[in-house]
């Protein structure tokens, strides 16, 4: 089964779980502290707001609550986009869900004052240089590109609890792995390094202005799960903040 075909069966718990879902929507902490603090002032000018790859639609409903006018979340799921798009009008925040291929993003050149993303995204791109460029694209001059992502050193990590291992069948360097775990089981991932990354973004015209690694992950499981790797050692996501110039 190929990537958007997984995709497409796991969205289906974003159906399943559908009225937690919508009450965890009508709660605060939508966002990750560090998303709120970092994006405080753009957010405070009332943003147009792309969300690339926007899954379940919960970030987007936080975007909003913390200022956003409007959204419009991008997802090659139409059963992601399909519940989110339900929720919304559930909790009654502007936003609109298109069902498209991220890059190729059906947004109008230089329209997006802030392209939001990640929290297991860039992991889906095949090709991180057309990504940065459709992002640049789509971003008013002036306007902001959000990352809040998993580390791209994630997948070298064990989940055992007694200490924090590297898994011998991982590199920091391959280029792709097959996802093991829920959601998104059996999809291929690329890997992008952090250098790659910057790189892309930087080559497609932005300028960084904030890159920050952490060991917290953003993931953790509810069944009490606690990997040594996520113990404050080890990266395990980054938040990126970068500026289409004027
Ligand atoms: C792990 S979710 C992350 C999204 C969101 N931040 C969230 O927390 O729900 C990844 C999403 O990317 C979407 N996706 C993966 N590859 C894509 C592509 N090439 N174009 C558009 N959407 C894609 C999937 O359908 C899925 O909804």
């Amino acid at each position: 089964m190929g990537n958007r075909a997984i995709w497409e069966q796991a969205s289906a718990k974003h159906v399943r779980e559908y009225d937690e879902l919508l009450e965890a929507a009508r709660g605060d902490g939508l966002l990750e502290e560090r998303e709120h603090e970092l994006l405080a002032p753009v957010l405070a000018a009332g943003p147009f707001v792309v969300h690339l790859q926007s899954g379940h639609g919960l970030d987007d409903v936080g975007l909003v609550k913390a200022g956003a006018r409007r959204v419009v979340g991008v997802d090659y799921s139409s059963t992601a986009a399909g519940a989110a798009q339900r929720r919304a009008r559930d909790v009654d925040v502007d936003c609109r869900y298109v069902v498209a291929e991220v890059p190729g993003v059906p947004v109008k050149d230089a329209a997006a004052d802030l392209v939001y993303t990640g929290k297991g995204a860039l992991i889906w791109m095949r090709d991180i240089d057309a990504w940065a460029r459709d992002v640049a694209r789509v971003l008013r001059p002036g306007g902001h590109l959000f990352v809040y992502e998993g580390h791209p050193a994630v997948p070298l990590w064990t989940w055992d609890e007694d200490e924090a291992r590297i898994r011998p069948d991982r590199s920091y360097f391959a280029k792709t792995h097959v996802n093991d775990t829920f959601p998104g089981n059996g999809a291929q991932e690329w890997q992008w390094t952090l250098g790659q990354i910057v790189t892309a973004i930087t080559t497609a015209g932005l300028h960084l202005q904030v890159l920050e690694e952490y060991a917290e992950p953003f993931w953790r499981p509810q069944d009490g799960t606690n990997a040594a790797a996520w113990s404050g050692r080890l990266p395990n996501s980054y938040a990126l903040l970068a500026r289409k110039p004027l």
